[in-house]
């Protein structure tokens, strides 16, 4: 599966934008980032896959440099490719996240950039406009795992996304959450999990056109 670009300030209907958090090509998250990109598509909006895996992003050293930044910007961002991924978080107007649970949380890859979106924590702590003007964006996620039950499967995983969305004013949406997959074609073989996804895509779509554009015109400027 290609990662499809599109430039934010096309113009044009919105652009969804979804981001597969799986190292598996080919597996459950990016068969669901294809669903939710399909449905949102036929609803109207351009779409963008993001695959996190082609990424290189550096881990968080909590070196306290951003801290001290008179921008609070992370200096690694200057030596891998996570700058990408921060303008994707302040300027997209709608985020979908595909991930598997790894040991009840989610892949190291993701948990990467996860923490290195620290300095993003710090600007918003320290009353940064930037950060406080980001408009009221919605955020959506589903989430794989191989157990067929447990009521605590997805829990961490849940509450680190909500945390680390916070600061980009993502408010996370009910997730999608399918038990008891485990092969890498098992969600796109299942009809209920295809059809959540396809909805899911197509109302992250209308919610989007249907929203003010002055919404959606601030969060591209990120
Ligand atoms: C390193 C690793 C850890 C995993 N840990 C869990 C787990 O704690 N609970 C679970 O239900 N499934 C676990 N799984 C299974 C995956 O969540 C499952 O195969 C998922 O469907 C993979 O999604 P993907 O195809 O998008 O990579 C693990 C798989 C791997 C490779």
């Amino acid at each position: 599966m290609e990662t499809k670009k599109t430039s934010p300030e096309q113009s044009g209907p919105p652009q969804v934008v979804a981001v597969s958090c799986s190292p598996r090509a080919g597996g459950n998250s990016d068969h669901a980032c294809r669903l939710f990109l399909d449905g949102a598509e036929a609803a109207g909006c351009r779409t963008r896959l993001v695959l996190l895996r082609h990424y290189d992003v550096h881990h968080c050293v909590s070196c306290q440099r951003c801290e001290h930044d008179p921008s609070k910007a992370c200096f690694l961002e200057k030596e891998d490719q996570s700058g990408e991924l921060f303008r994707m978080l302040l300027q997209s107007p709608v985020l979908f996240f595909a991930s598997p649970v790894y040991f009840y949380h989610v892949p190291s890859h993701f948990k990467t950039f996860i923490d290195r979106c620290q300095c993003f924590w710090m600007r918003h702590q320290s009353g940064d406009r930037a950060m406080l003007d980001l408009p009221e964006r919605k955020a959506y996620l589903a989430m794989a795992g191989a157990r067929p039950r447990g009521e605590k499967l997805f829990e961490g995983s849940i509450l680190t996304l909500k945390c680390f969305l916070r600061p980009f004013n993502f408010v996370l949406q009910e997730p999608l959450l399918f038990y008891g997959m485990d092969g890498p074609q098992e969600l796109r073989e299942n009809e209920d999990a295809r059809n959540s996804l396809h909805a899911m895509g197509r109302e992250a779509c209308l919610s989007l056109l249907s929203a003010p554009a002055a919404d959606t015109a601030a969060a591209a400027q990120g």
